[in-house]
């Protein structure tokens, strides 16, 4: 039994233009690879916690509280999608990694959002695979891998196929946390912890998911850029 964990953006759950179809279809495939596999899932906070992010520094609220809002809103999209998910831990969001882990012997599908200050769940996910030695951590994101410039805004990007650590590490700026609801690819913390642990890493967008089922059952990448250590 293979141990997966998977990284899920927030704006994959709940962007504007979220097709309910999409989510049946991914709680399906998630189900489906249970027979095979322990899945974990950690939510990130989208524009819930983007929204709230914004509002909080405009109004003066510090850093730390920024994190809690956005922590707030990851475990809400975690609750919301452990009532699509069958064989998941309903009603009983861990808020720590140890939880999760502990929770795991109950259910075969364990979703998470985050769990302290000063990171994104892209860290949560990271800490999660290292802890369980996961065969696979993928980062499901909403761009299709790791371009050198952030596709949404530059025109001229290059994708990477592979990318050394170190030098997603560059583009991402260092390993340290920026600031509450930051938007980078990978954060700077989970990439400290993908290096020590040497964690096999893909990105690939969340919403592929022909992508994420052949990634998983083949460890083959049809889209997205694998991270090298
Ligand atoms: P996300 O993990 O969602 O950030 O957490 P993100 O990567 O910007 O969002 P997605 O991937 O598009 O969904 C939202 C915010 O919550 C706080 C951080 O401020 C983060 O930016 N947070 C989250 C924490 O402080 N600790 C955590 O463990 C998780």
């Amino acid at each position: 039994m293979e141990t997966i964990v998977i990284s899920i953006g927030g704006s994959i759950i709940t962007s504007e233009d979220i097709d309910p179809l999409f989510l049946k279809k991914l709680s399906k495939l998630l189900v489906d690879l249970t027979r095979e596999h322990r899945i974990f899932l950690v939510v990130g906070g989208g524009n819930i916690a983007r929204k709230y992010i914004e509002l909080g520094r405009k109004i003066g609220l510090d850093e730390k509280n920024l994190d809690k809002i956005g922590i707030a809103s990851t475990r809400f999209n975690a609750q919301f999608l452990t009532m699509i998910l069958d064989k998941s831990n309903k009603d009983e969001i861990p808020e720590k990694i140890d939880d999760a882990i502990e929770l795991s012997k109950k259910h075969d599908i364990i979703v998470m959002g985050g769990t302290t200050p000063g990171h994104s769940t892209d860290m949560v996910g990271a800490e999660l695979a290292e802890k369980t030695k996961a065969d696979l951590f993928i980062i499901a994101t909403n761009v299709d891998g790791i371009y050198d410039k952030d596709p949404r805004h530059y025109k001229n990007v290059k994708k990477f196929k592979e990318i050394k650590i170190d030098d997603l590490i560059k583009i991402v700026g260092g390993t340290d946390w920026k600031k509450a609801g930051s938007n980078v690819i990978v954060d700077g913390p989970a990439c400290e912890i993908i290096r020590r642990s040497k964690i096999k890493t893909y990105v690939i967008n969340g919403k592929n998911i022909d992508a994420l089922e052949t990634l998983i059952r083949e460890h083959k990448l049809i889209d997205g850029t694998e991270i090298k250590i």
